[in-house]
């Protein structure tokens, strides 16, 4: 049951990126939705990013759109704005449910944990959320029940029988993508119920041939099953006017013209128990689609940080609010965000989004990020090796306000942070502030030599904004990139390096070195959306608190600075291969400590990890003292059959006369070590802080030799 129409399922596929055309037309038109103001107005805004499923790591290519939105965010806040930005996990739907199962937990553990490690991702690259939080929350309960009610009594909701695939060995309804088999148009097999990867055609799941289910391997049948609907054709007129609202990028308005054409079709929002969800009110046995209650996410998230703050939230999404609404995410997910969303919100009396931005996929090296590739990046792989604000500013000097898909060329990453970041804006401060330091007691000089240059960087700074504001970004580091050459060479030109020789001009150099740091100063106030934490030391070296678009207006002269630390290193090739090594074994040196009773014991490890141990039980047949060992005795071990030699450091808690006859837990996997006294064949657990404190662990009565712990 594919509950929009085809084309849509181009835009649907979450998988960073499509390897085909999407489809999208690009108009002569850029910019839809200017609403670049004065800063001397303060607007009121609400900004999210797209949320993130809770059943896998965050990945470089979530980032995107998490960098290209706190940019944003943070520009706003730097202009003077009041800017909230919300995100949250998605936390429901059949892949968790079932991942949950595989790991041998509960959605709730499960949700739990990914949910710490995407805020713990997310914090690295400096991403700053007013409030992250989760769908599986009370507030989106509450609102996801609010706006179906009001759906529902307005008549907006239907209810009809369907026929759906039904695995009948796992006993459940079976989504499009747990369905596989030959695609019915080129034959090619292991295809999805949806979509073929292979020839793209896209089908009803009935359509596959020879399908089986992804969970059982079973053969699924079709039964019938009653789903509740969202009639997304009440709202056609609406639709069709609020899409040429300028709430849209002209690439998406096409797309959604086609859409039109095409009739805008009911919506399932149900799915049948088992289903990790909020059950649906008057409907046991029934929950919301998970796409029903993602988006009412934004909502949630948002309620819990008012109730955190004391905001009104009525402020923000009551009907006929004045405040500014937006909304990032990827193009993949237009249709929920741009007919789906704008429809429900209208039906249950609240307001629509000020404007949808869609951005385009991340391909790394020129193609679709793949494990085989080694370019499947997790934030985490990336984090162990680089700095994030090398990738947050490549990202920014690739993006611009359309939806293209961006490239990370890892070479040309290399080159153009080093050229840029490195050689030209930190060089400016770098260049400056050793003879400020060592030659001037750490004072700037009274005046600028060159006052007219200084004012012609703070009046960039109105294009530069407006850039950002149009999300024009790579733009606007063009722009910066293109002063931060003016300021070398305004340095270069008059060589403080060999003036400092000459007694005579030591005043000169002295101005020059106060111009340089002014014009990196602004600069640096620039490029605070992108680096955050490189502004930040740069303040605390300028020693001039927080900067904001205005505090460079005025330049600073005649005041003591701090010593200069290097604020940036170039990028080596040896962590960039780091990197591609970790992502070719997905692996991420730095895993998240586990804690028992708040205290940190250990990094976790992945339950594939855990599954390898083959731990037995065994009985010890003999112990014997190991001439010349302090601490180890030679245990002969029987596993049900099978002898193993083990030399285990427990001599001081035991003798051999009380061990042997003894069941105990063994690693019967662990791969043979040659040590001084000869070879052991694995491990015996034990637990305590080693001396006389040493408890040999022993199964229960009745368990017998070979058997394997689980
Ligand atoms: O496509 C996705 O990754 C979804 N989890 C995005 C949801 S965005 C919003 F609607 F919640
Ligand atoms: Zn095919």
């Amino acid at each position: 049951m594919t509950p929009v129409p085809r084309e849509a399922a181009l835009f649907r596929q979450r998988q960073y990126p499509l390897p085909r055309e999407t489809g999208l037309v690009a108009t002569p038109e850029t910019v839809v939705h200017n609403t670049f103001r004065p800063a001397n107005t303060m607007r009121k805004i609400l900004v999210t990013s797209a949320l993130p499923y809770a059943n896998g790591p965050i990945h470089l290519g979530h980032l995107v759109e998490h960098i290209q939105t706190d940019i944003w965010v943070r520009f706003q806040k730097l202009r003077g704005h009041e800017c909230i930005y919300v995100c949250a996990d998605d936390a429901h739907g059949t892949p968790i449910m079932l991942k949950a199962q595989q790991e041998g937990t509960t959605p709730e553990a499960l949700i739990c944990r990914i949910g710490r490690e995407h805020r713990e991702d997310f914090s690295g690259f400096l991403i700053g959320f007013d409030n992250y939080y989760s769908t599986h929350s009370e507030e989106n309960r509450h609102y996801a029940n609010l706006i179906y009610q009001r759906l529902k009594e307005a008549g907006h909701i239907a209810r009809r029988t369907i026929t759906q695939a039904y695995d009948p060995e796992a006993g459940m309804f079976l989504p499009d993508r747990f369905i596989k088999g030959e695609c019915p148009r080129c034959g090619a097999a292991d295809q999805y119920g949806d979509s073929c990867e292979v020839c793209g055609a896209t089908y009803a799941p009935t359509e596959l041939k020879h399908a089986v289910s992804v969970i059982s391997g079973a053969k699924p049948v079709e039964r019938e099953t009653e789903h509740y609907f969202f009639k997304l054709g009440n709202f056609s007129k609406m639709l069709k006017k609020w899409v040429h609202g300028g709430h849209l990028q002209p690439e998406i308005r096409n797309k959604l013209d086609e859409w039109f054409q095409a009739g805008l079709q009911d919506w399932d929002i149900s799915r049948d128990a088992p289903y990790w969800g909020f059950e649906i009110p008057d409907a046991p046995g029934k929950y919301f689609y998970v796409w029903l209650d993602a988006p009412v996410g934004y909502m949630a998230s948002f309620k819990n940080y008012c109730d955190r703050t004391g905001i009104r939230f009525d402020d923000y999404w009551g009907e006929g609010s004045t405040t500014e609404l937006y909304h990032f995410i990827g193009k993949d997910i237009a249709y929920f965000h741009t007919l789906f969303w704008p429809a429900m919100l209208e039906g249950a009396g609240f307001r629509k989004p000020s404007a949808v931005w869609c951005h385009g996929f991340l391909t790394v090296n020129g193609q679709k990020m793949s494990k085989s590739r080694n370019t499947f990046i997790r934030a985490r792989t990336y984090l162990d090796h680089l700095n994030p604000e090398y990738l947050r500013y490549y990202f920014a000097a690739k993006l611009g306000s359309g939806v293209d898909d961006i490239d990370l060329s890892l070479t040309d990453f290399m080159a153009r942070v080093n050229s840029d970041l490195v050689g030209k804006l930190v060089n400016i401060a770098s260049r400056c502030a050793g003879f400020i330091g060592k030659r001037f007691k750490g004072r700037l000089a009274d005046r600028l030599p060159d006052e007219d240059l200084y004012a012609s960087f703070v009046r960039s700074g109105e294009e530069i904004a407006s850039l950002y504001e149009k999300r024009e970004y790579g733009h606007a580091m063009r722009e910066i990139m293109a002063l931060a050459d003016v300021a070398n060479q305004y340095i270069d030109e008059r060589k403080p390096w060999v003036a400092i020789k000459n007694p005579e001009r030591l005043d000169q150099v002295q101005e020059v070195c106060t111009q340089g740091l002014n014009l990196f100063r602004v600069l640096v106030t620039y490029i605070k959306p992108v680096l955050p934490r490189l502004a930040l030391e740069a303040e605390q070296f300028l020693d001039d608190g927080e900067w904001s678009w205005e505090s460079i207006r005025n330049p600073l002269t005649g005041r003591k600075i701090n010593p200069f630390k290097p604020l940036l290193t170039r990028v080596e090739q040896s962590a960039i291969d780091a990197i591609l090594e970790d992502a070719g074994q997905n692996i991420s040196k730095k895993a998240s400590p586990v804690t028992v009773g708040g205290e940190s014991i250990a990094d976790t490890i992945p339950f594939d990890d855990f599954a390898k141990l083959d731990l037995r039980i065994a009985r010890i047949v003999k112990a014997e003292q190991v001439a010349g060992a302090d601490k180890l005795l030679r245990l002969t071990l029987d596993l049900g059959g099978e002898s193993r030699n083990v030399f285990a450091g427990i001599k001081s808690a035991y003798t051999p006369e009380q061990l042997e006859g003894r069941l105990t837990v063994m690693v019967s996997n662990l791969a043979p070590r040659k040590m001084r006294f000869g070879v052991s064949e694995g491990m015996v657990l034990a637990a305590g802080q080693g001396g006389k404190e040493l408890f040999l662990l022993s199964p229960d009565e009745g368990a017998e030799p070979g058997m394997r712990v689980k």
